[in-house]
Parts: C-alpha cells; structure tokens; sequence
C-alpha cells in the first residue's frame, strides 16, 4: 500500500485568522479532510503523514480524534518543502513502496484524480512523478523546466527563475509520487543555496536526473483541482467550485435542484431521486435522504440526518441528528434534534424539541412513533417519547412520555370576558 505525505505546517498568514489555515472548513469538513478524504478514497492508501508546524497542537488534536489512518509529524522550525517532507523519514526508514505528497489547503483535489496520476506513475515504471497544470498566468508557482526532447528537467521557482523561465506556463501542481526507497537518499543532501534559504522539495527532480532515475511531470486535466487556499477569499472561491460539483452530482443523479445559485449541499449527503431542493437550503454534515422528499425552501440540514422516502422538510426547519422515516412532514418553522421520528408523522408548525439540558450539559432523545401528530407551537422537552398514534395538542409543553393512541396537553384554560373591551377599555 501507499503512504501519503500531506504538507500542512506552513502559516497561512493571509487567512488572518486564529485557526491554523488546515483548519478552516468548507460546510463542515476541514481543508485537510478533504485531502484526507481524497486520499482514503483511491483505496490505494493506507496511512497518512500530516507534518504540522504552526499552531500543530490544534491540528494534531483534530486529526487524532478524526482520523485512524493518519498521524502528525512535528516539523519545527519550518525549512521548506524539502525539509517537511523529511520529517518522516525516521518513520519509514524500512518503506519500500511508494509515497504521494500533497497539500493540506488544496481542498478540491479528488480521489478520480489520485487514481490516474499513481496509475501513470506505474505505467511509465517512473521514480518520481509530479502533477502539472497549465495556467494563463503561472505567477508564483514553480514552473516545470522541459528539455529538447519534452523530458523533464528540473522544476524552478518563481523567485529563482530566470526572465525566460518565467515565460513557461507549465507549473509545479505540488503532487508528487516517489518511489520511497529510491528517493529516500535525496532528503539529506538538498541544500538551502536559492532565493529563499529554503530547503525545496523540488530539487529532487534534478537530483533525480542526476541520479539516472526515471523522472516524469504529468499535467492535470481540470486546474480547479489544485486551487490552494492562502485567505478567506479564496476559502469562498473553493466553497462554490465545490458545491457546484456536488451539485451536478445530485442532478445527474436524478434529483431536482430548483436554484443551483443559493443551494448548499455538503459532500457527504446522499440524496434520493426525484427529491426536489428548494431554493436557499442549506445542507452540511454527513446525510442520507431518500427518494420523493421535498425540502426547503429555507430549510437547513445540519448533519447526521437521515430522511426516508417521501419526507417533507419545509420553510425554516433545521433538522440535526435525527432520523425521520418514511411520508412524514415538517412542514414549516420547526427545530428537530437528536430526534427518532416514524412514518406519516405530522410535526405542526413551530414544533421543537428541547434536546438540551443546560443543568445538566447533556442532550437527550426525541421519540416520536408512527402515525404522532404535533400540534402547532408545542414543545418536546426531551428525553421524551410519544408513542404511536398520539396528538399532542396545539402550543403542549411535553415533559413526560404520552403513551399510544392518547391526547397531550397542557395549555391553559381558555378564558372569555365577554365585553370586556367597551366596559373596560372603553371607560
Ligand atoms: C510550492 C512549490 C511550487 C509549487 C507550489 C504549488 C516548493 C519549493 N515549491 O510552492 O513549485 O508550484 O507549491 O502550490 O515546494 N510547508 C510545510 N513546511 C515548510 C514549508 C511549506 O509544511 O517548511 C507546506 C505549506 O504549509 C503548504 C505547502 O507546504 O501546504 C506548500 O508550501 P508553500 O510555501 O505554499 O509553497 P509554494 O511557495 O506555494
Ligand atoms: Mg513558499
């Protein structure tokens, strides 16, 4: 299996912000799990490298509690690209496969992508493979230095590059797959004697070269892929690019979309045919919603939702961690949290489940069995279970379990002063 080397500890100094720039999240996954992701996805990985540098007890943190297959290399000080990539050296000393490198802010690289680059890594019996692009306007990368023969020669940077190099739209994607054991050598013998006193990782193209190996570029079909994240303007740039994939996905999949423009649907929300999205909704988290559902307008899923066939979530309706079975509707202005709802349930205008206990700090359970209905205006204090069949009247605080079949409620007697108005107020 392969290794992946994810460069993440570099500053981010134009997020200005206080998260580590790895951190930040397009929906709720984090730039770095993305690439994370990517990587687990071509099914030819089985461990990750994510050398962290800059703010690298937050990153550790995260990337323990979400990942099993990856781990963090402490690089400190931070000496280029070159020397993070040998931080894990002492790690796979007896490695003998191959290893890709990626960056941890290039969040929109896909697992499709992955696939064909490592496959053309092995089909060309190459040691060392770097992803081209081809830009209009290649500032600021490393341009991809041809020979005669179109072979590859050497990657130089922006700051090094001569005015002729400076020309070549070819540039350095910074993805990378070695041949471990081959390459290995070259991490102690890069030296920092460039503009910037760096230790460049793409010097091993050259030292390659040198070394009679076989050294290839091979150029990236749909440049979007490599857009690296350095502020908040880019981080919205990347939030359309990908929502707008994830977006086509649905629609060639089968389901309607009314307003691609104001519609956000996260990359790990399944969605059924023939659901229809209306406009301005909001989806994040992990998902899975069926076939024949209708939701929003303004509706906000946040995660850990699942919604079976034919389940209607309306106007201003957040759903979090809830499951909600088959033909039932929320129709309007609801919260449902933490919520195990059954079929052809009725939750009336205004429900919501008061899932949190702030005496306690801990959050409880919602139950609704089949066939509940939810007055308008109620609220569900949980833990709390409705069972099958049973109303709750219109603007009921439930606070206790309501057993089958019964009625729930807990309004005040309605008074009626007759005339009240002309003896009262009239005077
Ligand atoms: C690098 C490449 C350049 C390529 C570009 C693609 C080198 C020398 N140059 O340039 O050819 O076109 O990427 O985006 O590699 N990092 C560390 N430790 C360090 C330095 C950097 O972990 O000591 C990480 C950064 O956090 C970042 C990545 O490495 O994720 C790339 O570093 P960056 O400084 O952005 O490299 P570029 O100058 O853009
Ligand atoms: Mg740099």
């Amino acid at each position: 299996m392969i290794k992946s080397i994810i460069l993440a500890a570099g500053k981010g100094t134009r997020m200005k912000s206080k998260t580590p720039k790895v951190l930040h999240k397009i929906f709720d996954k984090t730039l770095v799990g993305y690439v994370i992701d990517a990587v687990n996805k071509t099914g030819l990985v089985d461990e990750s490298y994510v050398i962290v540098g800059h703010q690298a007890e937050r990153v550790e943190e995260y990337i323990k509690s979400s990942y099993t297959n990856a781990r963090t290399v402490l690089q400190s000080p931070q000496l280029g690209t070159g020397h993070a990539v040998s931080m894990v050296c002492p790690f796979l000393e007896d490695f003998d496969g191959e290893i890709i490198i990626l960056c941890g802010d290039t969040p929109l690289i896909t697992s499709d992508t992955l696939e064909k680059f490592i496959s053309f890594h092995r089909e060309n019996k190459s040691d060392i493979t770097v992803m081209s692009a081809f830009f209009d306007d290649p500032t600021n990368y490393g341009r991809i230095v041809r020979n005669y023969d179109d072979s590859l020669n050497s990657i130089v940077e922006e700051k090094d590059a001569t005015k002729e190099q400076k020309t070549i739209n070819e540039v350095n994607a910074g993805i990378y797959c070695l041949n471990w054991s081959k390459i290995k050598p070259a991490f102690s013998q890069l030296k920092t004697n460039n503009a910037q006193g760096e230790y460049y990782l793409t010097d091993i193209i050259k030292w390659g070269n040198e070394q009679g190996l076989s050294v290839n570029a091979h150029p990236l079909k749909n440049n979007e892929e490599i857009f690296g994240i350095n502020s908040k303007v880019h981080l919205a740039e990347a939030t359309k690019i990908m929502n707008k994939r994830i977006l086509t996905k649905h629609m060639e999949n089968g389901v309607t979309i009314v307003d691609p423009n104001s519609t956000w649907i996260s990359e790990d929300t399944e969605i059924g045919q023939d659901t229809i999205i209306y406009p301005s909704t909001y989806i994040e988290g992990a998902n899975k919603i069926g076939s024949d559902c209708k939701i929003g307008p303004f509706a906000h899923l946040r995660g850990d939702v699942v919604l079976e066939d034919g389940v209607k979530v309306g106007n201003f309706v957040e759903v979090k961690k809830s499951t909600i079975h088959k033909n039932t509707n929320a129709c309007h202005l609801s919260y449902i949290g933490d919520s195990e709802i059954g079929e052809r349930v009725n939750i009336g205008a205004g429900t919501i489940t008061a899932n949190y206990n702030p005496l306690t700090k801990t959050k409880s359970k919602t139950v609704l069995g089949n066939d509940v209905k939810i007055g308008s205006n109620s609220v569900l204090v949980a833990p709390v279970t409705i069972e099958e069949g049973a109303n709750v009247a219109a603007l009921s605080v439930i606070t206790k379990n309501v057993p089958k079949w019964s009625l729930a409620i807990t309004r005040a007697p309605l008074k009626v002063l007759e005339n009240w108005v002309k003896k009262v107020l009239s005077k």
